[in-house]
């Protein structure tokens, strides 16, 4: 895996009454996955979605799902979200105390495993547990919704996970997930990021062919 380019739409900011009919459009467009935003109402101030859909996601599309648990307790819902069909597993480093523990019980599960950490959390407690994950989430807004500004201070972080990463030889992924966009995500791109959460940044634009192309254009020159 590594440092190849990933575009992971997320439909968070899909048309929810069209949402089949959204993913088959992103992954005819050159989608690489499908970013699938869970909120508790408790972790985060807002609700989204949850198993069920995530399960009728998984027959229509053959991208993988990149479950991000925006929830408390965590642990708690694995194996449900495991069984639906998701891929990839993001947990909160806020929501959970063991990191390595929670990581292993994904990969048991037969997902890979990923923590993400809030803009006021520090990027040694995720490269704590480096060893164990398949990739590394970087917020760049507070979580809980689509459409915020990108708080630009997670440049620096991802330049330090980067380069973590790198001294170490770890080969995991590490996702930029919050106000990505056309115009910021060659930076994004140049600090370290390979895998690129956009929300409304993709659903926000008329042609999605057209924007993650160009998405991809910049991330390749960056
Ligand atoms: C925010 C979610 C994001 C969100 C991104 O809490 O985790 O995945 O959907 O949306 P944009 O790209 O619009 O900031
Ligand atoms: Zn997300």
């Amino acid at each position: 895996m590594g440092f190849e380019h990933k575009i992971a739409p997320s439909i968070l900011s899909a048309d929810f009454a069209r949402l089949g009919e959204e993913i088959r459009r992103v992954e005819e467009a050159g989608a690489d996955l499908i970013h699938f935003d869970v909120m508790d109402g408790h972790f985060v101030p807002n609700l989204s979605i949850g198993v069920p859909v995530l399960k009728s996601l998984r027959k229509i599309t053959r991208l993988p799902l990149d479950a991000h648990l925006m929830i408390s307790e965590p642990a708690r819902y694995l194996r449900a979200f495991a069984e639906a069909g998701a891929n990839l597993i993001s947990v909160h480093a806020e929501a959970c105390d063991d990191l390595p523990g929670i990581a292993g019980q994904i990969r048991a599960l037969g997902a890979r495993a990923s923590v993400a950490i809030n803009p006021e959390t520090r990027v040694e407690r995720v490269l704590a547990a480096a060893e164990h994950l398949d990739m590394i989430l970087v917020m760049s807004v507070h979580p809980g919704f689509g459409g915020q500004g990108f708080i630009g201070e997670s440049l620096e972080k991802l330049r330090a996970v980067r380069s973590e990463i790198e001294r170490r030889g770890l080969k995991l992924d590490i996702e930029i997930d919050g106000g990505v966009k056309i115009d910021n995500i060659a930076a994004v791109a140049a600090a370290g990021a390979n895998v690129f959460v956009s929300g409304s940044g993709i659903f926000g634009h008329g042609d999605y062919r057209k924007i993650i192309a160009e998405m991809r254009e910049r991330v390749a020159r960056a």
